[in-house]
């Protein structure tokens, strides 16, 4: 199901909801969250939701989907340093409820599966909310990352490590490598909301848009999922045929 917004506000509005809504339909959700600069405004959202109308989100688990290798909790483009900024640091959810891949563990590969059990071991994920890249990644899934994946260490590609400089002072310091939640683990969520805004989403996701399931679009494989919202602002959603661009949610 396609949500398109005019604005990103709005398509951020939305996808703050479909979280609160979780959150207070199930107060014991677990919640698979994403990071990039397309949350901000969701967290933003979120954040000011809950702080004007309360909910108790004492019994939530969170797992996030991605974390860059080498970079620790104080390093400012780290995860755990991006969800502490925008989340975690406003929101009063237990700390041993927060999961995050561990990029620092000294056993990167043990630390991965027992990261996929922890999902399982915890009932799975209710809500997954996703991101993309401009080449299609979901999580640090990059292009033929295997379908089947559970949690794994992934060699960053040069787009992503190109798109994510932004972030950087220097390009060179993006890491090579990080650890991903896999496609299975994702596809596994109950429930999942792909969250692209902006002109440098556009054709990505028109090729998401025309292609069939394949490993070569890593986001394909959300077509495999019966229960995907795909939410853009007009911007993300220019170059989709315009049967689509009708769906305007008001
Ligand atoms: C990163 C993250 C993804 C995210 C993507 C898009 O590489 N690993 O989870 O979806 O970038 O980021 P942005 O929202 O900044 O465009």
């Amino acid at each position: 199901m396609y949500k398109i917004f005019d604005t990103v506000n709005e398509a951020s509005l939305y996808t703050a909801q479909r979280l609160l809504n979780q959150v207070q339909s199930n107060p014991c959700a677990n919640l698979g969250l994403a990071t990039g600069s397309t949350m901000e405004p969701v967290y933003h959202r979120l954040v000011e939701c809950l702080q004007s109308d309360p909910v108790d989100i004492s019994q939530l688990t969170t797992f996030n989907l991605d974390e860059y290798i080498g970079l620790d909790a104080e390093h400012a483009q780290s995860y755990r340093y991006y969800m502490h900024q925008y989340v975690f640091s406003k929101l009063n959810i237990p700390k041993e409820k927060v999961n995050l891949p561990d990029g620092m563990a000294a056993d990167v590969e043990g630390a991965c599966q027992a990261y996929s059990e922890a999902i399982r071991a915890a009932g799975g994920l209710d809500l997954q909310l996703l991101g993309i890249g401009s080449n299609g990644h979901i999580g640090f899934n990059e292009p033929y990352t295997c379908f089947s994946s559970r949690t794994h260490v992934i060699e960053l590609s040069e787009q992503t490590r190109l798109d994510n400089g932004r972030f950087f002072v220097d390009k060179r310091e993006v890491p090579t490598r990080a650890i991903t939640m896999g496609i299975r683990d994702i596809l596994e969520a109950k429930e999942i909301v792909l969250l692209a805004t902006g002109m440098k989403k556009a054709t990505v996701m028109a090729e998401l848009f025309h292609s069939g399931v394949d490993e070569a679009l890593p986001a394909s494989a959300l077509k495999q999922h019966p229960n995907v919202t795909i939410v853009l602002d007009r911007e993300a959603a220019a170059f989709l045929p315009g049967e689509i661009v009708d769906w305007v949610a008001g």
